[in-house]
């Protein structure tokens, strides 16, 4: 058995927590326009691991990025996005470790979306939500948190700043004259490394 160097502090790391990537998504959002662009990537703790972008969509089962984006190390990019890259998308390493999932929905039949973060934030980052149709992201929007009205915008977006525990939950937005947008869960953590 090996037990220096590398091997030796993976051994001492994992038995209090994974070794992991974190998956991004950028813009972060879970809803997203046919034709959107999106980024995605994997913040590796160790690059050694050979962590890669898979997903899974109806018609496809762990396929890797570059089969349906353009790679570039751990990132992967979908220039154009059509309603069959909706599926549930993470990184996985060589040895079959995996990261957190998320799940995207690209679809051409919904007229409003709200960008909101798909993965939990850390407590006290600014987090900004966006009311958008499929033309604008400028149009006056009602921002909802469990069904009530938080705050109506004329511009489409909001900012809370210094999000707490108490700004989780399930928020939608409604443009007036288009429509109300699917729900997007907002989720806070207050821990700065992430346990599996
Ligand atoms: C992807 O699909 C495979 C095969 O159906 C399944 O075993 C796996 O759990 C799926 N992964 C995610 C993250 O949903
Ligand atoms: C993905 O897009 C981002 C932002 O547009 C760009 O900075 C990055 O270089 C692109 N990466 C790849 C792999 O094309
Ligand atoms: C993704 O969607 C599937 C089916 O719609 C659901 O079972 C799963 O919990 C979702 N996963 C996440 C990370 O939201
Ligand atoms: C949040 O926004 C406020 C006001 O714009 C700024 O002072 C603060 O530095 C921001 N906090 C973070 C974590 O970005």
């Amino acid at each position: 058995l090996d037990v220096s160097g590398s091997v030796w502090n993976k051994l001492v790391c994992c038995l209090i927590l994974t070794l992991t990537a974190r998956l991004t998504l950028s813009p972060s959002s879970s809803q997203f326009f046919e034709g959107d662009s999106l980024s995605l990537s994997c913040e590796e703790d160790d690059s050694s691991a050979g962590w890669t972008l898979r997903r899974n969509t109806t018609r496809e089962t762990r396929t890797q990025c570059d089969d349906w984006g353009t790679s570039a190390g751990s990132s992967c990019n979908i220039s154009l996005s059509f309603p069959s890259d909706s599926g549930v998308y993470w990184c996985e390493s060589r040895e079959g470790a995996t990261s957190q999932s998320i799940n995207i929905t690209v679809s051409g039949k919904m007229t409003v979306i709200l960008q909101s973060p798909v993965l939990p934030v850390m407590e006290g980052e600014n987090i900004t939500l966006i009311c958008r149709t499929q033309t604008s992201s400028d149009l006056p929007a009602d921002f909802y948190k469990h069904g009530s009205l938080i705050i109506d915008r004329p511009t489409g977006h909001v900012t809370i700043l210094h999000v707490s525990k108490a700004d989780e939950g399930v928020y939608r937005c409604n443009i007036r004259g288009h429509g109300e947008s699917p729900p997007g869960w907002i989720s806070v953590t207050g821990q700065q490394l992430q346990f599996d």
